[in-house]
């Protein structure tokens, strides 16, 4: 069996964690996790009258499989859900199984490099300008078909990033060994190209790979 291999990547609300976890995923052969989406199942349940922490208890593969869970109100819900600390903790195990999975791991979420693998081999912190986040999301949405205007992606962005960095559970915040990308200026395939060097550097220094 080979040995596990974690890369954590964290940041604010769509900074471009979910695109770059998924393309370091295809490049090494990895499994990913967008433990976003977790949240965000247990938030979609929360408004559908559920009680939080037993929602985040009975997770199943279908609640993850919902076809709402990508939208701005599911996001904000996800966000006052993930303050909670025993909602968290009943995603603990769940998230560092997978981390720990043989062949290697991608995960992406906000605590991933602070409390749910603070072994990492590799820990990015991937960031970009608000104005910057707010574009590209309300891109993503306007092409989905979702019916917003940017400054209410811009206003969901900056209120999940307020409630997310000054809550006491796992506030959103780089690790201090964590590598910072700012995508603001940056293509995906720069962004990518810059986390590849990190992970090949660190390889070269005597790292082995799954
Ligand atoms: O895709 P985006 O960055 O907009 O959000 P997401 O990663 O799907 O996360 C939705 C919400 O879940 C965040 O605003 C956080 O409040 C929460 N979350 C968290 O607390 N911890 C994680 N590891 C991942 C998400």
């Amino acid at each position: 069996m080979s040995e596990s291999y974690t890369i954590a990547v964290d940041g604010p609300a769509a900074a471009g964690k979910g695109t770059l976890s998924k393309a370091l995923a295809a490049h090494y052969g990895f499994g990913h996790l967008d433990t976003g989406l977790l949240y965000r199942a247990v938030g979609a349940k929360m408004l559908d009258g559920a009680a939080p922490v037993e929602a985040a208890q009975n997770l199943s593969p279908e609640d993850l499989a919902r076809d709402d869970l990508r939208g701005p109100e599911v996001a904000q819900a996800a966000s006052k859900v993930a303050v909670i600390a025993d909602v968290r903790a009943a995603l603990v195990d769940f998230q560092r199984a997978f981390a720990r999975r043989a062949g290697g791991a991608v995960l992406d979420g906000r605590d991933i490099g602070t409390v749910i693998c603070p072994y990492a081999q590799v820990k990015f912190f991937v960031t970009a300008s608000a104005e910057v986040r707010a574009r590209r999301r309300f891109l993503e949405l306007a092409a989905a078909g979702k019916v917003i205007t940017l400054d209410e992606v811009l206003g969901d962005v900056k209120a999940r990033d307020e409630r997310d960095m000054n809550r006491a559970e796992a506030p959103l915040r780089p690790a201090p060994d964590a590598i910072l990308i700012d995508t603001s200026d940056l293509s995906i395939e720069e962004a990518l190209a810059k986390a590849i060097e990190v992970i090949e550097a660190r390889r070269e220094a005597g790292e082995t790979l799954a």
